[in-house]
């Protein structure tokens, strides 16, 4: 059986689809296997193709996992922890209230939810309301993981989330996803971290997938 993580937050552009990519892209690469024969599946359920970046530009045969779009019956993402050939699937989702039905029948077939969220304090309501609304009544498993942090801005922010964070009583991952222009620049070039050139930011950049799926366990048969 396969393990289903989706990946949620009502609010838009927070690094869902950055988060899900790469971490499936990091599991695939520890796991062995390849495009076609991969122990890893990304399923993208946002009813807008064109915004799966990669997939339009350099075409989903370039993935180092496997990819299904889905725009069929939401009743059928219930169903995907029993594909017996993939370990993880790795489910992105809609950054939008509109979409709340693609979301929830994603629910359904969960094994546990990640949360990605920004680092900017006056951005926090839609998060709350993903989880107080949507995932909390449901008794699914998630974690919020901090994205998009540079370290430039300081500490000030990253303290202030976290405490919001705490005083909400919410799982959080500890390693935090930091901001580089070279995952900005991979979402243009349809490029995932496993792929990024061997230079020492590409490489800052990607251990912070790394760390995050060593977190939260990914890494074993
Ligand atoms: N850690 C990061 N460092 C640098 N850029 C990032 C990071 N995370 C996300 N981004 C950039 O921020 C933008 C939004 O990210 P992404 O598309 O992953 O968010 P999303 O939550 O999937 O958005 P939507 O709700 O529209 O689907 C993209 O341009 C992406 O490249
Ligand atoms: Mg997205």
């Amino acid at each position: 059986m396969a393990k289903v993580h989706v990946v949620a937050n009502q609010k838009g552009g927070v690094g869902k689809t950055t988060v899900t990519v790469n971490l499936a892209a990091v599991t695939a690469n520890v796991l062995g296997g390849d495009h076609g024969d991969s122990p890893v599946l990304v399923v993208s359920t946002d009813p807008q193709a064109s915004s799966v970046w990669w997939a339009d530009r350099v075409g989903t045969e370039n993935l180092p996992f496997d990819f299904n779009q889905f725009d069929g019956d939401p009743g059928q993402l219930s169903k995907l922890r029993d594909y017996e050939q993939w370990k993880h699937i790795f489910v992105d989702t809609p950054g939008s209230l509109e979409d709340e039905h693609i979301l929830t029948a994603a629910l359904t077939g969960a094994d546990d939810v990640i949360v990605p969220m920004l680092p900017e304090p006056l951005a926090f309501d839609p998060t709350a309301r993903t989880i107080a609304h949507v995932l909390e009544p449901r008794g699914i498993p998630y974690r919020v993981v901090i994205n998009a942090w540079d370290p430039r801005d300081g500490e000030a922010d990253l303290e202030e989330t976290r405490k919001y964070i705490a005083a909400k009583g919410w799982p959080c991952a500890n390693v935090v996803v930091r901001r580089y222009k070279v995952h900005t620049r991979a979402a243009a070039d349809g490029r995932v971290v496993t792929q990024y050139p061997k230079n020492r930011t590409s490489m800052e950049a990607r251990e912070d997938f790394f760390r995050l799926a060593l977190e939260l366990g990914y890494g074993g048969r």
